[in-house]
């Protein structure tokens, strides 16, 4: 038979006092928990609202008026101006966009970015080639906005042109990046 008489410390009967303490602990623990959660959340929440409110904030765009239909011969291309449509405040004379914009014969109006659509450099227009050139990196486009030769990726962007009340208007927009780096 078995004498031993020793209490076992872990089935020790609890005291008022070993509830109190755990209580407290629960109780430290839940606030310390609470308050990371709210840290986080005052941190956390206006990085994720800047990093997610692009994919909900619609491109910004605006009819911009370049000229009117008589300054435009029927079969020319050349280059306007207009004021982007959300320039950044220190974007200085960069808020100014550009597009080449053609007289088709029937009437019509075509504009093309002037942006490559490899870098982003600005492209020419060549008349006596009747082509598109980039100075970066040899891109070249056909007439049509298409690409003849070098590393553009896609045709040239288009704006989409109207005439409203005398005026030749471009829909001046941002343009898409493309890179093919
Ligand atoms: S930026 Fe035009 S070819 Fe590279």
């Amino acid at each position: 038979m078995n004498e031993n008489t020793t209490p076992d410390p872990a089935r020790a009967v609890p005291t008022p006092g070993d509830a109190e303490l755990a209580s407290r602990r629960q109780f430290l623990s839940r606030m310390s928990l609470t308050l990371g959660a709210a840290c986080a959340g005052v941190v956390g929440a206006p990085a994720l609202a800047f990093t997610v409110a692009p994919l909900f904030r619609r491109a910004p765009y605006a009819w911009r008026t370049v000229g009117q239909p008589k300054d435009f011969d029927v079969g020319k291309t050349i280059n306007v101006t207009f004021e982007d449509p959300s320039p950044l405040p220190w974007a200085g004379v960069t808020a100014r966009a550009g597009a080449w914009l053609r007289r088709e014969p029937n009437d019509t109006f075509t504009a093309f970015s002037v942006h490559c659509t490899h870098l982003g450099c600005p492209v020419r227009w060549m008349p006596d080639a009747n082509l598109f050139m980039c100075p970066c990196h040899g891109g070249v486009y056909y007439a049509d906005g298409t690409v003849a030769a070098g590393p553009p990726p896609l045709p040239l962007f288009r704006y989409d042109v109207r005439v409203l009340a005398g005026n030749v208007q471009v829909k001046a927009a941002p343009i898409p990046i493309t890179t093919t780096l």
